[in-house]
C-alpha cells in the first residue's frame, strides 16, 4: 500500500487540497497522514482527515514552540483533540530543531515542550512524529534520559551514522523525503542503505523538498510515487515489494487495520 506518512495538507502553499488528493489517489497513493504545525493548524489538520477519511497527527512543531504560552495548557489541548477523533493517530510533528537558531537561545522550551508532547504519548500509548534538525545530542539527551520512550519515527532523516544507530536501537522507524533524490544527497543515500526494510516509511513533507526532477516546485501527495521509485532503485529491490513493505511498516507503527 503506497502511502505519503508525512505531508502538510493544511499549509497555503497547497492551493487545492482536495484537489491535490485525487491527484495522489490517482498515481496510487492509498493513504496520506496529515502533520500539523501547531495547535491551531493540528485542528485544521484533523478536519481535513475527517472529510477526506485520510489521518492526522497533532502537537506542535520545534520551529513553533513560540506558539505555547502554558505547557499543562498544551498538553490538555492535544488530549481533547486525541479524545475527539477517531482520524488522530498520533503526536506530533514534535523535535528539536536548531538549525535556525544556531545560538540555541530557544533551547530550553523547544526541550522542554518536546519532551512534554513525548510524556504525553508514552500515557496514551499513541507514536510520535519526530522532527530533528541540527540536534543529535539534545535529541539523544532527551530519549536517554525518559524512563519510557514512544514508539514513534524519525521523518525526513537528516542525522548521522550514530544517530541512526542509537535511534534504530531503541525502536524508532526512518522516513525519507524528496531530497533522498537530491544530487548533493549521497550521505543520505548511504544512511538510507544502513535502515532495516521493516523500519522504513516514505513521505513527501509536501509541499516543501520535491524530488527531482520537480525540485524547486511545490510538492505534493502524488510525488510520494516518485520517492519509492528513487528509494527502491537505491536499495536495488522491486518497486512494489519496497511499497508493500513501507505500507505495512507505516501501518504497524501508527496501528492502522485498512
Ligand atoms: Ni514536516
Amino acid at each position: 500500500m503506497l502511502i505519503d506518512t508525512h505531508c502538510h495538507l493544511t499549509d497555503p502553499k497547497i492551493e487545492d487540497v482536495r484537489r491535490a488528493i485525487e491527484l495522489a489517489k490517482m498515481v496510487g497513493v492509498e493513504q496520506m497522514f496529515i502533520q500539523p504545525t501547531d495547535m491551531e493548524d493540528s485542528k485544521r489538520a484533523v478536519l481535513v482527515a475527517e472529510q477526506e477519511k485520510l489521518y492526522a497527527v497533532v502537537g506542535v512543531q520545534p520551529e513553533f514552540v513560540d506558539t505555547v504560552t502554558d505547557i499543562d495548557t498544551l498538553i490538555y489541548q492535544i488530549e481533547e483533540l486525541v479524545g475527539k477523533s477517531s482520524r488522530v493517530i498520533g503526536i506530533g510533528e514534535i523535535g528539536l530543531d536548531f538549525y535556525w537558531d544556531k545560538e540555541k537561545k530557544t533551547k530550553t522550551k523547544q526541550m522542554e515542550v518536546f519532551r512534554a508532547q513525548m510524556e504525553l504519548a508514552v500515557r496514551l500509548k499513541l507514536p510520535v512524529v519526530i522532527h530533528m534538525r541540527d540536534a543529535e545530542e539534545e535529541m539523544l539527551s532527551v530519549l536517554n534520559s525518559m524512563e519510557k520512550v514512544p514508539r514513534g519515527e524519525f521523518h525526513c532523516f537528516g542525522g548521522g551514522e550514530e544517530f541512526l544507530k542509537r535511534v534504530l536501537e531503541k525502536g524508532f522507524y526512518i522516513g525519507f523525503a524528496g531530497n533522498i533524490t537530491f544530487k548533493s544527497a549521497n550521505e543520505l543515500r548511504r544512511m538510507l542503505t544502513l535502515v532495516p526494510l521493516d523500519r522504513l516509511l516514505l513521505e513527501t513533507d509536501s509541499p516543501y523538498l520535491s524530488p527531482e526532477p520537480l525540485r524547486g516546485r511545490v510538492n505534493s501527495p502524488a510525488n510520494v510515487k516518485i520517492i519509492a521509485t528513487a528509494v527502491a532503485k537505491e536499495l536495488n529491490i522491486e518497486t512494489e515489494k519496497l511499497i508493500e513493505q513501507t505500507g505495512k511498516n507505516a501501518l504497524c507503527l501508527f496501528s492502522l487495520d485498512i
